[in-house]
């Protein structure tokens, strides 16, 4: 197969953590990003900047932003992105030295409202002038459809629906388009009309996947995804993770899994799957539970012969 550049973004410290209950201390989190920040993952996404009486676990994003951006904890070749959703998040992130915004609107009209109790509509006017406003100022932007393959509240989301925001989106000469599916309801065949649909819009675009496992279809979502022109993959460590708005939450592809199935079909091989294993069983050992994701229990398959 023939794959262009493959990026990996680790949103566990963001979406992977956001729906837990029991607050993870600063120092935890960034005993977690400090053990894969030489891994070979490209991006790191830190947290978001939204209401902490919303998301409580997210309270914390700006000293996580500044441990990294102001004291030379960071390598060069790694970058650390923040979630926003409104002018207010974007102020916070641009004052903490953020380097790649992701925003998003909802394709679903219900679950808009429970996240951020806008229309999507609003949410497409507000978060394209964020964005605009980002690239201005030199940040790297990327702006996503979230519910794009499906609602827990809606059910099927219209195709034209999603492309329609999409469309929006490419006018505004934004680059980086993600779709993600906050409910867990794609399918490979899915990702692929969808993406095939935005690449005929516009063929030179970035593209961008973020699935989550609801219903065990993440690691086929992200193969169909890679063989439809998307280069660059979210996932969570140990496959943690979910939207608290969503109506069934459930975790993200886990890193782990995601990297060594891309390394057992020859890509990626750089990246350290042993820093990622051993950081999946810290977070697994916090919340004192066995984690969705599988190889950090099988360990990889290289690990499995050494031990054999
Ligand atoms: N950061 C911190 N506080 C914020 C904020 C932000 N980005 N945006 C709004 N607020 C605060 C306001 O200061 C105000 O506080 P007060 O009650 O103490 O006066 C309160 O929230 C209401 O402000 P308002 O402008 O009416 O915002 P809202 O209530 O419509 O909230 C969101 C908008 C998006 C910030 C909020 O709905 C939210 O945080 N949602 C969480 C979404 C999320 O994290 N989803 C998971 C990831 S997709
Ligand atoms: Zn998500």
């Amino acid at each position: 197969m023939k794959t262009k550049n493959i990026l990996i973004h680790e949103v566990g410290p963001r979406d992977g953590l956001q729906v837990e209950k029991t607050l993870v201390p600063l120092e935890d989190k960034i005993r977690w990003i400090d053990g894969m920040i030489n891994s070979g993952v490209d991006i790191f996404q830190l947290g978001s900047f939204v209401n902490p009486k919303a998301v409580p676990q997210m309270a914390e994003t700006e000293k996580l932003f500044t441990h990294y951006t102001s004291s030379g904890n960071k390598p060069e070749h790694v970058i650390m992105s923040g979630l926003v959703l409104n002018e207010k998040g974007l102020d916070r992130g641009m004052d903490c030295g953020v380097e790649m915004f992701c925003m998003g609107v909802s394709a679903s009209e219900t679950h808009s409202q429970k996240n951020t109790r806008m229309t999507t509509s609003e949410a497409q006017t507000r978060i394209i002038a964020m964005a605009q406003k980002a690239m201005e100022a030199g940040k790297k932007v990327q702006v996503s459809v979230q519910s794009a393959f499906g609602c827990g509240f809606e059910g099927p989301i219209p195709k034209d629906r999603v492309l329609g925001i999409v469309k929006e989106y490419l006018s505004a000469g934004i680059r980086n388009i993600s779709l993600a599916d906050t409910a867990g309801h794609a399918h490979p065949m899915l990702v692929e009309e969808l993406f095939k649909g935005i690449l005929e819009l516009d063929s030179e675009v970035e593209l961008t996947c973020h699935f989550h496992n609801t219903y065990g279809l993440g690691l086929a979502n992200c193969y169909a995804a890679l063989q439809n022109g998307v280069t660059s993959f979210e996932s969570a460590y140990g496959g943690l993770g979910g939207c608290p708005f969503t109506k069934l939450p459930a975790g993200n592809v886990s890193t782990e899994d995601l990297v060594h199935s891309l390394q057992r079909m020859g890509i990626r091989k750089d990246i350290d799957l042993t820093a990622l294993i051993d950081v999946a069983r810290q977070v697994g050992n916090f919340f004192g539970r066995e984690l969705p994701g599988s190889v950090l229990k099988s360990g990889s398959i290289v690990d499995f012969k050494k031990n054999d």
